[in-house]
């Protein structure tokens, strides 16, 4: 599989132009072998300071969530990760979109999390390598960097801790730390790249580092950042970015009634907490205790991560098992009573903030517009089109072949 990449040195010293002039379309194995060079720049949203992106965001100019009051429009945002340098998070990229992480080069992350369905991929639970179906569904990995704990049970604590799951799982991208870092030390390609992102560690054509594997896809993913919806222009005192409907659904979400925004707290639309709301799980399927087992407490058997509605126009089907097909099914489940779902037998302690609310059809129409508010995928990520494994792009069908006709940058 090894090939020759002697061109990528020569363009690796020419100016980027004169690379892409080589890539010229319709030019096939060619292409594959021009050489990658990684941003110098941030991604939108991100400022270069010292070498180092910093996120920037108009919610940065509030108070903490904690003085905002639950369910305030200009609250603070909680702790985040940034700090990634251009050139880890673009590495990032290409290893996220890379089926050569597979132990089968069939599966990479975004095959799960594709760019155009929410960063999840629209299927009730997802399915790994050779077909196999997982237990729970993806969550979107927009504002990860948000987050304090990953997993639906909140098992991780850290985006490195996380990818390690899907890495090594045999049920999804089947690999280990020895085969991954020798597929990735093969490549001439990724060894440049880890090279022009960490050029000290690299400088005597050192192997590639496990812990630079993981940092540059935590750089990638915590780069989605999504904040500027048309709920956060009105946030930010833009009265018409949202229509009357919109409004009164969002009075709804935050009010003492439905009590969707004690959870689903503004400006992330997640508190990060853990709940037990009791929803059902598909025909067929075990209940799903949650994290209870995992934190071995009995008070939270089938309570799961608050997940944040940023985006949840895009990834449908909806909550831990894709249970719910639509927005508003979601919603109504709510209001359908409290515990109405629990399988008999269990004795779940349901989250005092679901309750009976009694929403009208009308009520619960006004919560799904507001909730199609808080999308905003301005800032999403270029997928590459080409991979420095050679390998296609294994998320979706469609561009794989477009590969084969388009070029261009990467
Ligand atoms: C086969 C499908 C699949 C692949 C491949 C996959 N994931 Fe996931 N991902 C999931 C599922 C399903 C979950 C939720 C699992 C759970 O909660 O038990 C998840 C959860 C996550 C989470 C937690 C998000 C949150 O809000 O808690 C992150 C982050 C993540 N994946 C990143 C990645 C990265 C990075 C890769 C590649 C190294 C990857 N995933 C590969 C299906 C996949
Ligand atoms: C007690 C905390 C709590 C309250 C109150 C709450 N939620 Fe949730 N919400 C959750 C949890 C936990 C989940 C995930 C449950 C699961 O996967 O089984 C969730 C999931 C969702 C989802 C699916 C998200 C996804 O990514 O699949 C939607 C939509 C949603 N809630 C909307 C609402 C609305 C609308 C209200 C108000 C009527 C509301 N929530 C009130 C805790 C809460």
């Amino acid at each position: 599989m090894m090939r020759r990449y002697s061109l990528s040195i020569v363009c690796g010293l020419a100016w980027l132009w004169s690379c892409h002039a080589v890539s010229a379309p319709n030019m096939g194995d060619v292409v594959s072998d021009a050489a990658f060079e990684l941003a110098t720049d941030c991604p939108p949203g991100f400022a270069l300071n010292t070498g180092q992106c910093e996120l920037r965001s108009l919610y940065q100019l509030y108070a903490s969530l904690q003085d905002g009051g639950v369910g305030g429009l200009k609250t603070g945002l909680p702790t985040y990760r940034d700090g990634f340098t251009p050139q880890e998070i673009d590495l990032g990229r290409y290893l996220f979109f890379d089926p050569l992480l597979s132990a089968d080069n069939t599966i990479s992350c975004a095959t799960c999390h594709q760019p155009d369905k929410g960063f999840a991929d629209g299927l009730g639970r997802s399915v790994g390598m050779g077909g196999a179906e997982l237990p729970r569904s993806a969550p979107s990995l927009w504002n990860v960097a948000f987050q304090d704990s990953f997993f639906w049970d909140a098992r991780a604590k850290t985006l490195e801790e996380q990818m390690q799951g899907p890495l090594y799982d045999a049920h999804e991208m089947g690999g280990d730390p020895v085969s991954l870092l020798s597929k990735l030390n093969a490549s001439e390609p990724y060894r440049q790249l880890f090279a022009q992102t960490w050029p000290q560690s690299y400088e005597a054509g050192e192997d590639i580092q496990l812990d630079h594997i993981y940092r540059a896809l935590a750089a990638f993913q915590a780069s989605l950042v999504s904040l500027n919806s048309r709920y956060d222009q009105y946030a930010h005192g833009f009265a018409d970015a949202l229509n009357e409907q919109e409004k009164e659904g969002m009075n709804i979400f935050r009010s003492f009634v439905a009590r969707c925004a004690e959870c689903h707290t503004p400006p992330l639309f997640t508190n990060r907490q853990l709940a037990v709301i009791g929803t059902p799980e598909p025909d067929g399927m075990p209940f799903d205790p949650g994290a209870g087992p995992v934190l071995g407490e009995d008070s939270l058997r089938g309570a799961f991560k608050i997940p944040s509605l940023r985006n949840i126009d895009q990834t449908a089907p909806y909550m831990h098992s894709g249970r719910f097909e639509t927005l508003r099914d979601a919603a109504e489940f709510y209001n359908l009573g409290r515990g109405h779902a629990v399988p008999e037998g269990e004795e779940l302690k349901i989250h005092w903030h679901v309750w009976e609310p009694n929403l009208t059809d009308y009520e619960i129409d006004r919560l799904v517009d507001f909730m199609k508010t808080l999308t905003d995928e301005s800032f999403k990520p270029k997928t590459p089109q080409r991979l420095p494994s050679g390998l296609p792009l294994a998320h979706d069908k469609t561009l794989a072949t477009a590969r084969a006709t388009t070029t261009g940058d990467n």
